[in-house]
């Protein structure tokens, strides 16, 4: 049976007092959630501290941008290869904000997932529609696409072991949800596709919902056939909050065992 997956994209937010007293409440809080995995990403800045205060605890931790390249001339950029060494097993790639603010392509998407595989990592790749397409009814169109460029560069294999988060960009930081039967919806079309080539690969697959995920909409959301976790911004960033959508994973988890 497939894992919940509870993750904090931490954004480009938090001090470093700030990052050790929310590491410290979910270290203690965790414990309490043994069924559920549990990701964070902070900022690249405080990802080696992070690494060091997630000792002993069953925390991973991911990054939130990567360069497709083991090194080189590119100034700015982190690469794959200093990512592992501060210990990320997770990099988030083709969120909607680095789609629209940073302009990313979707080619140039592909080319990360397939560089955070290569790198022995796993990529969380992030897919979703605008307000506009899915009222032009594009929602499906729109998926199928993203998931598709990213497939043909890096073939079907490529998506044994990594983890899809669908975030309707409406939703994200708006406060507004999908509806756990649109999030089903969207989650089971994903599925579905996969599926047409490799059933079980398609079963394996952890599909994650993101947007306005909070205490009081996650369960109803985990409690979705396809909805195998939550890609978290804004409640990830108090432990309490983040802890009671870890706690209605846990309880959801408990109910299929
Ligand atoms: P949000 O962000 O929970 O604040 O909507 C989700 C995300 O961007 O991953």
């Amino acid at each position: 049976m497939r894992k919940k997956i509870i993750a904090g994209n931490w954004k480009m937010h938090g001090n470093r007092a700030e990052v050790r007293t929310l590491i410290t409440e979910l270290k203690q809080g965790v414990t309490a959630f043994p069924k559920i995995e549990m990701i964070v990403f902070p900022s690249f800045v405080f990802l080696a501290e992070v690494q060091a205060l997630l000792q002993n605890s069953a925390i991973f931790l991911g990054a939130q941008n990567i360069y497709p390249a083991k090194s080189g001339a590119f100034t700015g950029e982190i690469s794959t290869e200093m990512l592992v060494e501060t210990g990320c097993k997770y990099v988030l790639v083709g969120h909607s904000e680095r789609r629209s603010i940073l302009r990313e392509p979707l080619d140039f998407i592909a080319k990360k997932f397939k560089a955070v595989l290569q790198a022995g990592m796993c990529p969380v790749l992030c897919v979703g529609e605008t307000q506009e397409e899915r009222e032009k009814n594009m929602t499906e169109k729109v998926i199928d696409h993203q998931l598709q460029t990213v497939m043909d560069f890096c073939g079907l294999d490529a998506f044994r072991e990594v983890i899809i988060a669908y975030e309707p960009v409406w939703a994200i930081g708006t406060g507004l949800t999908a509806t756990p039967e649109q999030a089903q919806q969207v989650h089971q079309f994903i599925r579905t596709l996969f599926a047409k080539q490799d059933v079980e690969l398609a079963q394996n697959l952890s599909l994650l919902y993101g947007g306005s995920v909070k205490a009081d909409n996650a369960a109803s959301l985990f409690a979705m056939p396809d909805v195998d976790g939550a890609l978290v911004g804004g409640a990830s960033l108090i432990a309490k909050d983040f802890l009671a959508i870890a706690k209605a994973a846990e309880q959801v988890s408990s109910v299929l065992c």
